[in-house]
């Protein structure tokens, strides 16, 4: 697809859009980073529902400083809130975008798709998509939140970034997807989990989430910067943090960090 059409062609999607959610989309051919230009934004006073969608990024950024590899046919796409709630409430939003996606490829296809803690989006244990989310807060709260979602869609896995057991939705199907169709139902999902958030459903929220989840129950390593933890995935509190009964019985409680499965 040319470059004035893909993005010609995503700004008429994107005033057809009935999400109200999505407020003011900014549509481009190439970006850096959908999550670098919206912290910019967002730093600059840009308004929640600021949407920044790009049809490819160069330094498509992943958890832990990787590399979230976005050639053409893959969705990249970053939203700016600014949810009034604590800082530890807003984790919960990796769930949403999390929820958002696997709800999409669930409708979309018969592929039986789950989730890793916190943010994966798989299909027969490979990764067909993420969440990215970044934020600032003060004393006063959440100053906003971006969050990023990319999404395997359409591409071959060999052009896959090697540091994900990787997958798209196009290889596991043996077709393309339409993209603005999938598009559509993200942000319509995006919009439904988001509004339970906004309501304080955080109960509900984290319910859904674990219906979806196939950590729980599976041998675990938790890999962060500053420790390893093994062990059962046995829950996870309020905040969705991940609690992890070691064996000597204790539960120990991950807050970030890298969720391996094994044994
Ligand atoms: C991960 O699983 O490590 C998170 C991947 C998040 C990738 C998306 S693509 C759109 C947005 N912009 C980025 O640079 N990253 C996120």
């Amino acid at each position: 697809m040319s470059e004035t059409s893909f993005v010609e062609q995503t700004k008429t999607f994107f005033q057809e859009l009935d999400v109200p959610m999505v407020q003011k989309p900014l549509v481009f051919d190439s970006l850096s980073s959908t999550n670098a230009k919206a912290k910019e934004l967002a730093q600059q006073g840009a308004q929640e529902g600021t949407v920044i969608l790009s049809r490819t990024q160069e330094q498509g950024r992943g958890r832990f400083d990787r590399t979230w590899t976005s050639p053409e046919g893959g969705i990249y796409f970053s939203i700016i809130l600014r949810p009034t709630c604590k800082p530890e409430q807003a984790t919960l939003l990796t769930f949403v975008g999390a929820l958002a996606v696997w709800k999409t490829i669930d409708d979309f296809c018969d592929l039986a798709p789950s989730i890793k803690w916190p943010n994966d989006v798989r299909i027969r244990d490979k990764k067909v998509s993420g969440v990215l989310l970044e934020s600032e807060s003060d004393s006063a709260g959440m100053k906003y939140v971006v969050l990023g979602i990319g999404i395997n869609l359409n591409m071959d896995i060999d052009v896959l970034s090697k540091s994900f057991h990787a997958t798209s939705l196009s290889y596991e199907l043996g077709i393309n997807l339409d993209y603005y169709r999938f598009l559509k139902e993200v942000l319509t999902n995006l919009h439904s989990y988001y509004a339970h958030f906004t309501l304080g459903d955080h109960a509900w929220l984290l319910q859904e989430w674990k219906l979806h989840s196939d950590t729980f129950g599976k041998k675990v390593r938790v890999e962060s910067s500053a420790k390893t933890i093994e062990g059962i995935a046995s829950d996870v509190d309020e905040s969705g943090f991940l609690l992890v009964t070691t064996k000597t019985g204790e539960v120990k409680k991950v807050t970030s960090g890298d969720c391996i499965y094994f044994g």
